[in-house]
């Protein structure tokens, strides 16, 4: 039986492209017969019902929009078996055929105890994180990257000019991928994420082996989530002697979540999006659309929330080369 009423919740973090996705789903689904609900707030809004209409010319104008005009948040009660029975409640009162999940892990796991409850639920990859796993990248990575990047090219500028250390934190609580990317598109003299060991003994040296180099700044671009804290490493590199650089501490923040997509984010979650509501449509669900091994296709839930690790070594080392 094909599913008709579908409705669209994008969940968990933001991500540039989110509205391209939105965007895509109203359309591809009207296109094919269908009928397309939002829903405000990710989960949040499941619970209490807060659904509407969207017509082809509702979604007009966001491609080019940061963040996403359904609107998301972490919705812990949604973690909860009561959380879930208020959103069954709410898909069956809005007589709903299938639903489509835009976000990350969280949101993707919400998605499978949708599935496992019986309503068809096709996900599309979207988290700057880029730590779902079944994929090559998610949407907003690309643009979160390149945000990064520009951010630590004018923080490079400064401290080029300054003789300045400079300690640069950027998001991923759990994930080094922005980092370590981010690290060696700007040329960063060290890069520190979750996944791999870290001292203060192993970056002051760094620090003296880039002086001793000539280096006129030392950049370390150092993840959210690492062991070492960019604030402390701020501090601890302050007390020692760290030459002639002085030294400063920039957190990036939540610039990273915003702005508008790039080309590369826009089409993969117009892609996704489309094949999201092409597998619904199909009667295909339990899946995730993404980017896989360059090609748009489905990854199980199951699969998809996996811990992944995207922080190659060899690419570690790669770094550490470029650096010196
Ligand atoms: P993201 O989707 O970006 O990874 P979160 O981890 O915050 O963001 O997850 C988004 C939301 O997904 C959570 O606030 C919660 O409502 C829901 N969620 C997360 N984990 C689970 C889970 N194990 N079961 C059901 N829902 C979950
Ligand atoms: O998951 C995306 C992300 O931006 C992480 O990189 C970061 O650790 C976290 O969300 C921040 O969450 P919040 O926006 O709730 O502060």
């Amino acid at each position: 039986v094909a599913r008709r009423r579908i409705a669209v919740l994008t969940s968990g973090g933001d991500a540039p492209s989110m509205n391209a996705a939105v965007r895509a789903v109203v359309r591809t689904a009207v296109a094919a017969g269908g009928q397309v609900f939002g829903v405000r707030n990710g989960y949040q809004g499941l619970m209490a019902g807060d659904v509407i209409p969207l017509d082809v010319r509702a979604v007009g104008g966001i491609i080019t929009r940061g963040g996403t005009v359904l609107g998301t948040a972490r919705a812990p009660k949604f973690c909860t078996v009561e959380g879930q029975q208020l959103g069954l409640e709410q898909v069956r009162k809005h007589d709903l055929d299938g639903l489509i999940v835009i976000g990350g892990d969280g949101s993707q796991a919400g998605s499978l105890a949708l599935h496992t409850a019986g309503v068809p639920t096709v996900g599309v990859a979207s988290t700057i994180d880029n730590d779902l796993n079944g994929v090559d990248t998610s949407l907003g990575v690309d643009t979160a990257l390149n945000t990064a990047l520009a951010m630590i090219d004018r923080l490079r500028d400064t401290a080029s000019s300054h003789h300045r250390a400079f300690v640069v934190e950027v998001m991923g609580r759990h994930s080094g991928y922005l980092a370590l990317m981010a690290g060696i598109a700007s040329g960063a003299e060290l890069i520190l994420t979750p996944e791999q060991p870290v001292d203060v003994d192993m970056v002051a040296a760094t620090l003296r082996a880039a002086q001793a180099a000539g280096k006129s700044h030392f950049i370390v671009v150092v993840a959210e989530g690492s062991p070492l804290k960019a604030v402390d490493l701020a501090e601890q590199l302050k007390g020692i002697d760290s030459g002639a650089y002085e030294v400063r501490l920039s957190v990036l923040g939540h610039v990273q979540r915003g702005g508008s997509p790039t080309a590369f984010d826009r089409l993969l979650a117009t892609r996704s999006a489309a094949a999201a509501v092409e597998a619904l449509l199909a009667g295909r669900n339990g899946m995730m659309a993404g980017l896989v091994n360059g090609c748009i296709d489905l990854v199980p839930f199951e699969v998809a929330i996996q811990p992944v690790d995207k922080v190659e070594p060899a690419l570690c080392r790669l770094a550490e080369v470029l650096a010196r």
